[in-house]
């Protein structure tokens, strides 16, 4: 039992796996800009801040033994809208955790830091990251390297639900096509036979769980199965079943394709992943079917869309200095008092 900061915990990671370290009896605080929720109503310490906010964030990370470290600007689109402050987000602030920290680091990367490759890939694979977002993760890695006590996670592509409170996000893969599919009842797929590693969000607190109570440090990629684009559209068309697959060959800037093993989670940490992209798709098409998402055009199920106001914004020579924190409390200013009453 242990102190747990879990920074970036009100995202769609954090939501399921604040709710497991609680379970397991952790005392935990979770750190949070709330860049896409408008409120955080779990029943666990709550710290609204931005990383950048350093003074404040180092009172937090004093008292804790292990940080779970989620925040980042997530996303090959999100990351694209201002490359500076994805830098200072996603790599700076990783940097001055190891700088002050001497506990347990648990950090997410991804598998996005493979790129394009043929054959079956392990942690020891070349890296070809295609996209700032997959850079800024992969020049994190490397801070880390030189932490003496952490753990680095490459995630497969996530899918499913996490908590009932956090945002479900629909710009991963197998969750937008199971709502196309549900919704319009046809999907569009871009050429369809690149590989994609999966994991259900929830699987990745049992990674994290397991972390902490080993000594084990590295990377370890986390994997449940590798499918293609096509097979996870087919897999949704059995159980959303008279959904049109439409394959376009329209070039997509989206150009990673990578199989990737996931041994070494299994036989160092005994992470074995329990759910599938079947159950996966099933969770998602149930919600949908019953009406829990009331719009689900809204921007904020969508990491790009969601900061693209406001980033936008941020383009100005002013906006540069300002932390994210007052460019979010801006927009949500401008918000409220445009609103009517
Ligand atoms: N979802 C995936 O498929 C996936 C795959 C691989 C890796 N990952 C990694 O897992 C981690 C969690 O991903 P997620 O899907 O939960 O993302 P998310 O975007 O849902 O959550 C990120 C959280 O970080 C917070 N945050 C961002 N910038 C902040 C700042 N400056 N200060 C304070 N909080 C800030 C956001 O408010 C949000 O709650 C990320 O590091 C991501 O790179 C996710």
């Amino acid at each position: 039992m242990g102190r747990v900061l879990v920074v970036g915990g009100a995202g769609y990671v954090g939501g399921h796996l604040t709710d497991r370290l609680m379970e397991q009896g952790h005392k935990v605080t979770v750190y949070d800009l709330l860049l896409y929720e408008d409120v955080y109503l779990k029943d666990v310490d709550f710290v609204y801040g931005d990383i950048l906010d350093q003074d404040q964030l180092l009172d937090h990370v004093k008292r804790a033994d292990v940080v779970v470290w989620l925040a980042a600007l997530v996303g090959d689109g999100a990351c694209a809208l201002d490359e500076e402050l994805t830098v200072r987000i996603n790599v700076d602030s990783v940097r001055w955790l190891t700088s002050v920290f001497e506990g347990r680091i648990i950090f997410m990367s991804t598998c996005s830091v493979y790129g394009a490759q043929e054959g079956w890939l392990s942690e020891t694979s070349p890296l070809n990251p295609l996209s700032l977002y997959a850079r800024t993760k992969l020049e994190s890695e490397y801070i880390l390297m030189s932490h003496p006590n952490s753990v680095v996670f490459r995630l497969g592509t996530l899918f499913g639900l996490g908590d009932r409170f956090s945002r479900l996000r629909l710009d991963l893969v197998l969750n937008t096509l199971t709502v196309r599919a549900t919704l319009n009842r046809r999907m569009s797929v871009f050429g369809g036979q690149q590989y994609r590693p999966l994991l259900h969000v929830r699987d990745v607190a049992d990674a994290v769980i397991l972390a902490m109570g080993m000594d084990a440090n590295g990377i370890f990629d986390l994997v449940a199965e590798n499918v293609t684009i096509m097979q996870i559209a087919e897999a949704v068309q059995e159980q959303a079943c008279d959904a049109q697959i439409d394959v376009t060959d329209v070039p997509f800037q989206d150009t990673r394709n990578y199989r990737v093993l996931g041994e070494k989670a299994r036989h160092e940490l005994s992470f074995a992943p329990k759910l599938t992209m079947r159950d996966g798709i099933a969770e998602v098409k149930q919600l949908i079917e019953q009406g829990r998402i009331r719009d689900l055009t809204a921007s904020r199920f969508s990491n790009y869309l969601a900061l693209r106001p406001f980033l936008r914004e941020h383009q100005s020579p002013l906006g540069r200095e300002v932390h994210v924190a007052h460019q979010l409390a801006h927009h949500r200013t401008r918000r409220v008092t445009s609103a009517p009453t």
